[in-house]
């Protein structure tokens, strides 16, 4: 693994400089929240077990969770809280082998340097007690090994002398990784704490293992009560980020609770190291006199720590199992069986066996949502695990994956068109990226969702080629005008090439001009329909094909509907009945459509007439009612089921389902 990464994470970020913001130095910040949050229901039920203590009921409380969940925080607390002799002791991997460590470290907490109690009822235990602190044996050389029961007799007795005044709290942390020999004692220990002035506050991970059983059965038989810490939720993760960083909680910048949302996974630890990264790459910056900005692209770092943590599982793997679960991580983090098949080639009992093999080791699970698809257990696994492996690495894994996608289905339909763009992108090929995020971008736009279309078309609009750019901005303008964000859709319509190679085609920019300017009529903005209708005449010869001239006929009968318009100098009712029957008759329901509305809602009448309110719709004539011929009927469905009225393809495709039921 590539030392820098290791060290200081994700790829180095490009920092921009932020005016009167600067990287924090030395303890300019808490690296860690000075209050507990949330955690009430536990700190109940020690606050609880704390009482009893000192009513001489001693009582077993385990907290249980994942890594960094909280558990050592709630026992901190827990020994603040107490008022009474603390011992402590931990579990630790690297000392698995040393039987009993966990209560040698504990006895070694409260005795290391006063030597062994001298109360006397003790004597008869303090040979055995020797056998945990090698201190002890210079007073007694003849450690006798002892039964498990005399060891567990031996404790109780210690912390019935040590609590005789106002109880005792023994603390014993990350019992997973605690040797078989332990889990033994403690069980005679839980079991007989009934009656002693003891408080046995017991923290693990709920890691398959010998100290899971024991905690499962004592809470079972109600020997022990146990709090199985959750997640934090959004608003306690951003609380603990206020206190990290020493501010309110509003005040944390929205990119950063973005980021702790998605990859924090309501885990403290998690949050913190997010933090700890941020700020170390100089994309969370010290805003002076108080406070806190970010600076450029927060997802282009991610915490080393988490790195290595999800990289000591994948390497645990089989070689084939971990090729799979990279290939899986280029998917995202929610990834579908059927596309992994597709990429890795595997048959199903091989796929099955391998995702078996990264479910074991804690990397995967399978969504409950859908039978198809699987999760990385937690946000960040999949980001760490690439952020593992070489970028040269990642990106022929992604290039693979695209190009076996897009072999295998060239039309890439449904999400996979967006999932392959990705993948271009992750493979170093902006291009091929954008076109298919353009061609996702047009999709949306087509399936009535403009807020994404322009989002996907933003982005390749970004990416594309020079080629390719024209086309994509044009898409672009088209998803802005539907998503009526008008003034930006005129601002890039403006910045269309207006000569040379990648110029439009008269067509189009007659398409665009008319697009816009019915957009504009809409949102009632006279200058803006006026501008572009005149642009779209301006590059018509002879008026333009019927079909373009009834476009900008509608658009013109509409504008003279808007208050305050003067008298317009042609008679929009003719105008709109000839418009809607040039539409019908070129089969273009969607200027159709326009047409008959500007029919029904009241086009101004004649000067000789009744004056027209405008709000007052018109009494259609019978061959005109909604509903009673196809496009009529299409009026109400366009409004019912919101489709853009712009999308003519969809349209035909409703207007064809709909002309059964009124033929
Ligand atoms: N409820 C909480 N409020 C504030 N900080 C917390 C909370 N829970 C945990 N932390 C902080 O998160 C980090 C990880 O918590 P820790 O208790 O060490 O997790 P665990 O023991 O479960 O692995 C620590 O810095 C801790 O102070
Ligand atoms: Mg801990």
């Amino acid at each position: 693994m590539d030392s820098d990464r290791q060290t200081t994470g994700h790829h180095r970020p490009l920092t921009q400089r932020v005016e009167g913001a600067t990287a924090p130095t030395g303890r300019d910040w808490c690296r860690t929240s000075p209050a507990t949050v949330g955690r009430e229901v536990e700190l109940d039920l020690i606050e609880s077990a704390l009482a009893g203590l000192r009513r001489r009921e001693g009582r077993t409380v385990f907290l249980l969770g994942e890594a960094g969940i909280g558990k050592s925080r709630l026992a901190d607390e827990c020994a603040r809280r107490a008022g009474v002799p603390v011992l402590r002791g931990r579990g630790s991997r690297s000392r698995a082998g040393i039987p009993f460590h966990p209560f040698a470290e504990a006895l070694a907490s409260r005795f290391r340097v006063g030597g062994p109690p001298q109360e006397k009822e003790l004597a008869p235990y303090r040979p055995v007690l020797a056998r945990l602190i090698p201190e002890w044996r210079r007073w007694y050389p003849a450690a006798v090994p002892g039964s498990l029961v005399d060891l567990g007799e031996a404790l109780l007795r210690v912390l019935a002398v040590l609590g005789q005044d106002d109880g005792c709290l023994l603390v014993l942390e990350d019992l997973h990784d605690a040797d078989s020999e332990t889990v033994a004692v403690l069980e005679y220990l839980i079991d007989n704490l009934a009656g002693l002035p003891v408080m046995l506050l017991a923290t693990m991970r709920p890691d398959p293992g010998s100290a899971l059983d024991l905690l499962r059965a004592a809470d079972r038989r109600r020997a022990a009560t146990v709090a199985d810490l959750q997640p934090l939720t959004e608003p306690q993760v951003v609380a603990i980020a206020a206190g990290y960083l020493g501010i309110p909680a509003d005040e944390v910048p929205e990119p950063v609770v973005a980021r702790l949302t998605e990859y924090g996974n309501g885990n403290p630890y998690l949050v913190e190291e997010l933090l700890a990264d941020l700020i170390g790459s100089g994309l969370l910056l010290r805003r002076h006199p108080a406070g806190w900005c970010t600076s450029g692209d927060l997802s282009t770092t991610f915490p080393a720590t988490i790195v290595q943590f999800s990289g000591q599982r994948l390497d645990q793997l089989d070689p084939r199992v971990r090729e799979d679960v990279l290939i899986a991580a280029s998917l995202g983090t929610r990834f579908s069986l059927t596309v992994l098949q597709t990429v890795t080639g595997h048959d199903a009992p091989t796929l099955f066996a391998h995702l078996g093999s990264a479910a074991a080791a804690g990397l995967i699970v399978p969504d409950p949502a859908s039978p198809d698809h699987y999760t990385f257990r937690h946000g960040f696994t999949a980001q760490a695990l690439l952020a593992g492996i070489s970028p040269a690495e990642h990106a022929a894994l992604a290039r693979h994956a695209a190009t076996t996608l897009q072999q295998a289905d060239p039309a890439l339909p449904g999400s996979l068109c967006q999932l392959v763009a990705e993948l271009r992108m992750a493979a170093a090929d902006p291009t091929g990226a954008a076109l298919l995020y353009a061609e996702a971008g047009n999709r949306a736009l087509a399936d009535g969702l403009p807020g994404t279309a322009v989002q996907l078309l933003e982005r390749a609009q970004g990416l594309a080629a020079a080629a390719d750019r024209t086309a994509v901005t044009e898409s672009l303008v088209l998803a802005l005008a539907e998503a009526r964000r008008l003034d930006h859709a005129f601002a890039l319509a403006e910045t269309l090439p207006m000569a040379g190679a990648t110029m439009l085609s008269t067509e189009r920019r007659v398409a665009l001009h008319t697009r816009l300017a019915w957009a504009a009529v809409v949102d009632e903005h006279r200058t803006h329909t006026v501008t572009q209708v005149a642009a779209a005449r301006a590059l018509l010869h002879d008026g333009g094909t019927p079909e373009q001239a009834a476009a900008l006929m509608v658009i013109e009968g509409q504008l003279a509907l808007l208050p305050g318009q003067e008298q317009p100098s042609f008679d929009p009712i003719r105008s709109a009945r000839e418009a809607a029957e040039t539409a019908e008759r070129a089969g273009l329901p969607v200027l159709a459509c326009q047409a008959w509305q500007l029919l029904a809602t009241g086009p101004p009448r004649p000067p000789n007439s009744r004056p027209w309110r405008p709000g007052t719709p018109s009494t259609p004539t019978p061959s005109t009612s909604r509903g009673s011929s196809p496009l009529g009927l299409w009026l109400v469905v366009a409004s019912h089921i919101k489709i853009p009225i712009w999308d003519t393809a969809r349209t035909r495709r409703v207007t064809a389902q709909t002309r059964p039921t009124t033929r």
